[in-house]
Parts: structure tokens; C-alpha cells; sequence
């Protein structure tokens, strides 16, 4: 735990549970950047991802000004997190770049007028259509991940007559104390080269990959960290591997990605660092490492997710039946779930939540709220003290900006939710709710079975 942390007077937007603007209205309702809940979900309906702007600009501005200190920093939102096109253009307009995977990822910037001369290609197995959409559309580099790539890079940038910038991702061999799942810097990882593989990848590279252009390494050593420490040892790993690769090939790397994963507060126990408490750390650590291997200063990305959306989204959910298993447990069921919200079947992840409308005078009790999804694991948060709850009551669960969305599914054939973006009393949809027609539209009824 960082006690320096807990003992902050203004915590940071990824240190708090709740959005900016989060309050009880003189209904008893509760109420976000000026728009009251329970109304809210009486117009939109529920199940509702909500987005709240100013919550949001802010996480984007700390970003900015945190790194503002290193002017050789690159932000680039990592699209995983949350992909729709009016939160891409939001980041756009802040000057971040995007880290995409996928062909889905680039189309969606593309039809939001975003072009890729700021965004990098990462993942584990592109395809060629994925890499020679990629190049056709001018993406600014690939972050490549094995020898299969070096080659369709190479092959594609080509037949293209292109010379293609990339990045060499690598395992650094850092582990995280975070969940298993989530850990990817570390040796036992899919992503990435393993460091002895390093020499053969810049061998080829120089020797037979002409129309590729290596400048820099990238690592991503987790999600939801909750240390500072881990990211000095990965600069250090990167730099130390920038400085052996320049002697010995006689090149000049000079850019480095150091991924994600800043945590956020889901729970009260959870203790993140701040985004300035990082870059401290981050911009310490390059200049040190600098001096000592006497190295430039090299182009610094960065790529977060979670952190840039998380604590700015919540969900609404009706709540209806109820059961109550005397002296065992007493479970809430809502209208949504693992459908809308994967992270806790996935990966047990906490979340706190509070009812809506106006609870004064009820009386808490502790309660198990379970999702709508034919699963005895759909269960959203266990055992968390709530106002009594009653069949009609909306829920709104914190913390669901990052990696709710993006994840979502049609499980049992449930329409998704709509999402909105909610600023000082405004209410716009980002995301329509999905229909029943659109649930079947790639549905193939053969003639033969009419
Ligand atoms: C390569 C890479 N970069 C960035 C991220 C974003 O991480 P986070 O959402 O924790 O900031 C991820 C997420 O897993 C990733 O795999």
C-alpha cells in the first residue's frame, strides 16, 4: 500500500471511485455532472453505459500536463479500453494518437475522420488483410510482435513500395503484482520477443528486411498496476537493450513504448498511483538511464487505457427479482450483467456500486448482485453492503468506462446497451442501444429449412 497515497488531499481522477461531479440532488437522487440518475434511466432505459465528459477531459488533460515535463512524449489512447467514434475524436482533438489491434479499431478512427499518421499497430498474430489495410491507409508504425510479422510486414510494405516504421516489442521478463491474466511483460508471455531472440529479429531486419524501418522497442508489462517501481525497471530493460543493439549494429534507436497500465480505484482498497506520481517516475528514470549508458533522449510513447476511460464511465441497471437464501445470501438480480460487463466472470473484478433513487432512512444490508445471463457465474459484485433494495431501484455501478464496452457480447441473444456522454446536465448518445433487428441482420435462414 502507498500511504503517501492514501493521505492525499486531492486525489487524482483514476484515485477516486466516483466521476468529478458525483452527488445526492435535493430529490435524494443521485446525481453526475448535473444530470440526475434515476431520470436518466428513464429516458434512456436501462441497461446504460454512461460517460461523463468532464471526467474525462480531465484524466486527458492530467495525462497531458503530467508529461508535459518530457516534451518527447507521445500519448497514444489504447483503443482496447473503449473504441467508439466520439471518444476517439475527443482524445484526437487532445493531440493523443491511438494504439489499435485491429482492422475494426482503424476503421472505426477512419470513419470518424481520424487518420493514422499517430497510431500504432500491436498484437500478437496481424493479419496480412489487417497489415496491408494498415499500410494502404499510412499508419505511422507497427508495433511487431514476432518473426511471422517481420516477414508480412516486410512483404506487404514491398509489393506497396513502401518502407514501413516499426517497433520491436519485447518481453522485459517484469512481473506485476496484478492479476494473472493481465501480466504480459513477463518471460512466460504470447506477446512479444523474448530478449535472446532480439539479435536474430535485428539481423534479418537489416540483412534481408529492407523495406522495413526499426527505430525503437516497445514492452507492455500489465494492466491495473498498482507500483511505480516496476516502470523504472522497464525503462531501464528498454534503454539498457537500446544502447547493446546501437553498438553492435552500428544503428540508432530512438524511441521507446512503454504500454499502459496505470490502475484505477474500483474499490476502496484498491491505492493507485496518480498519473503525475508516474510521470515522475517514468521521466526520472529515462533521464537516468540516459546519463548513464550516455544515451540521447530517446521519443517517449505512452499507451494507456483503463486509466483514460475508467473512472469517467458507470452503468445503470433495473433492478428486479430478488431471492433471498435465509442465513446464505440474499441476491439482487439486475438487467444486464457479464454480457455488458465480462470483467468479474473473467477476471473476479471487484466493482463498487450505490443505489440511485433516493434511499433515505432505509436500512443497509449486504448484498449479492447478480446478473440476467444464464450462468451461476454471472454474478456482477458479491457481498457489498447496499441500501435495502427493492424491484424497481436503479443501480449504478462505478468504474465501468474501461474494458465493459469493448468487451461486451450478445450472450443469450441480449440487444446491447446504449451508451451516452453526459457534461454539465447535456445528454448525447454515443452508442445507439442495439435492435432486435440488427441482432439478426447477419442471420442466414436457408431456403432449404424454410
Ligand atoms: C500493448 C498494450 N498497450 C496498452 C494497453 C493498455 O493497458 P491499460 O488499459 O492497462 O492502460 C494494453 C492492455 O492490455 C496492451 O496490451
Amino acid at each position: 500500500m502507498h500511504q503517501e497515497n492514501k493521505n492525499r488531499e486531492t486525489k487524482k481522477v483514476n484515485q477516486n471511485i466516483k466521476p468529478l461531479n458525483t452527488k445526492r440532488n435535493e430529490k435524494g437522487n443521485l446525481e453526475i455532472s448535473g444530470v440526475d440518475l434515476v431520470e436518466l434511466a428513464k429516458t434512456y432505459k436501462t441497461p446504460l453505459y454512461v460517460m461523463d465528459e468532464v471526467t474525462l477531459r480531465q484524466m486527458a488533460q492530467d495525462y497531458k500536463d503530467a508529461f508535459s515535463k518530457y516534451e518527447k512524449t507521445r500519448i497514444l489512447f489504447a483503443s482496447k479500453a473503449l473504441m467508439t467514434k466520439s471518444i476517439a475524436k475527443i482524445f484526437s482533438n487532445f493531440g493523443f494518437g491511438f494504439d489499435v489491434v485491429s482492422m475494426g479499431e482503424i476503421y472505426t478512427l477512419l470513419s470518424s475522420g481520424i487518420g493514422l499518421s499517430k497510431v500504432s499497430f500491436n498484437g500478437n498474430n496481424k493479419s496480412i488483410e489487417e497489415i496491408e489495410y494498415a499500410i494502404d491507409n499510412n499508419i505511422d508504425h507497427f508495433s511487431v510482435d514476432n518473426f511471422l510479422e517481420l516477414k508480412l510486414i516486410n512483404d506487404s510494405a514491398k509489393k506497396k513500395n513502401k518502407v514501413q516504421k516499426i517497433h520491436l516489442r519485447i518481453t522485459p521478463g517484469i512481473e506485476c503484482h496484478t492479476h494473472e491474466y493481465i501480466k504480459t511483460g513477463q518471460i512466460d508471455s504470447k506477446f512479444g520477443f523474448d530478449l535472446p531472440k532480439v539479435d536474430s529479429a535485428l539481423e534479418l531486419i537489416l540483412k534481408e528486411y529492407k523495406n522495413l524501418n526499426l527505430v525503437g522497442l516497445h514492452a507492455h508489462i500489465g494492466s491495473q498496476i498498482f507500483e511505480k517501481d516496476v516502470y523504472s525497471d522497464e525503462i531501464s530493460v528498454l534503454l539498457k537493450e537500446i544502447k547493446r543493439l546501437n553498438d553492435k549494429f552500428n544503428i540508432n534507436l530512438n524511441e521507446i513504448n512503454i504500454g499502459g497500465g496505470l490502475g484505477v480505484t474500483y474499490v476502496e482498497e484498491d491505492n493507485p498511483y496518480s498519473v503525475f506520481d508516474i510521470a515522475d517516475t517514468v521521466i526520472k528514470s529515462i533521464k537516468d538511464n540516459c546519463a548513464k549508458l550516455n544515451l540521447e533522449y530517446p521519443l517517449l510513447y505512452i499507451e494507456p487505457g483503463r486509466s483514460l476511460v475508467c473512472s469517467s464511465g458507470f452503468s445503470l441497471y433495473t433492478i428486479g427479482s430478488i431471492k433471498t437464501i435465509e442465513g446464505i445470501r440474499k441476491y439482487v438480480a439486475i438487467d444486464g450483467g457479464m454480457a455488458d460487463n465480462p470483467r468479474p466472470s473473467m477476471y473476479q473484478a471487484k466493482y463498487s456500486a450505490e443505489i440511485a433513487n433516493n434511499k433515505k432512512n432505509a436500512k443497509k444490508e449486504t448484498l449479492t448482485i447478480a446478473g440476467k445471463f444464464c450462468e451461476s457465474g454471472d454474478i456482477l459484485i458479491k457481498d457489498i453492503e447496499l441500501d435495502e433494495a427493492k424491484q424497481g431501484d436503479i443501480l449504478c455501478v462505478y468504474d465501468t468506462g474501461a474494458y465493459c464496452y469493448s468487451m461486451s457480447s450478445n450472450y443469450n441473444r441480449i440487444l446491447k446497451p446504449a451508451m451516452v456522454l453526459i457534461n454539465q446536465g447535456k445528454v448525447d448518445t454515443i452508442i445507439k442501444r442495439q435492435t432486435l433487428e440488427q441482432l439478426i441482420e447477419n442471420d442466414v435462414l436457408l431456403d432449404r429449412l424454410k
